[in-house]
């Protein structure tokens, strides 16, 4: 993609009102957004925000809001969701790290983390989004007790989250190291990113987690 085309989203987002950059995001008061009172799901590392869409039209009874720093991978999902007309699907851009800015305390039930950089240099695992310190700013904006999905295709970042589950008591709720051939999969977990797609063009096995915390 050509910078320019990137400047020209960068210029069409600001106008879109299904997208919040990270200084107007409407904190505590998300459910204005959507203006009823269902829950209210992340979806973190969104990118273009395939889930965040895909979980909006299977649930129309909660409010989803796909979260990325990259605001051209962003406009990809919020022009679908204007476009599709998805009243209950939002975007906002924002670094994951300063997510307690942008919510307030228990204002998310759930959240999905769908492909994110598994930073695979062991001095960078402060980075996962699956390490406490992270876990720890989720907690801080949500109802408890707080469902977090992961679904990957990095082995590292999928064994790595088991272990802060297993190493700080949270609970385990479903665990499936190839959700493919996983006979029960629920439909959600049909939904496709343009990442996993990648990794299953390259063979790779799509694992999930599902685990609650706090
Ligand atoms: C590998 S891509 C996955 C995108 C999408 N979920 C998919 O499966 O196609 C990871 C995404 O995480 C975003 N990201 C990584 N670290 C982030 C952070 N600290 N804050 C916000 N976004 C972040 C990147 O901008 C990128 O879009």
């Amino acid at each position: 993609m050509g910078n320019k085309n990137k400047l020209a989203k960068f210029a069409e987002i600001r106008e879109f009102s299904n997208v919040f950059e990270h200084n107007e995001a409407p904190k505590g008061k998300w459910s204005s957004v959507f203006k009823n009172d269902n829950p209210i799901v992340l979806e973190l590392a969104c990118g273009k925000g395939e889930y965040t869409l895909g979980l909006a039209q299977l649930f129309s009874d909660k409010n989803f809001i796909g979260v990325d720093i990259k605001g051209n991978r962003i406009w990809r999902g919020a022009k679908t969701a204007t476009d599709e007309n998805i009243p209950n699907a939002a975007f906002l851009r924002c670094q994951i790290g300063r997510i307690t800015d942008y919510f307030s305390h228990e204002e998310v039930s759930e959240i999905w983390i769908t492909f994110a950089d598994p930073q695979p240099r062991d001095g960078k695992a402060k980075k996962r989004l699956t390490h406490l310190n992270f876990i720890k700013k989720y907690i801080e904006i949500s109802i408890k007790p707080l469902i977090i999905n992961l679904k990957c295709d990095s082995t590292l970042l999928y064994e790595f989250t088991k272990e802060v589950i297993h190493e700080n008591n949270f609970k385990t709720l479903v665990d499936v190291d190839d959700v493919y051939n996983w006979d029960e999969r629920p439909e959600e977990l049909n939904i496709q990113t343009f990442y996993e797609k990648m990794w299953l063009e390259e063979g790779k096995k799509i694992k999930y987690l599902r685990f609650s915390v706090g």
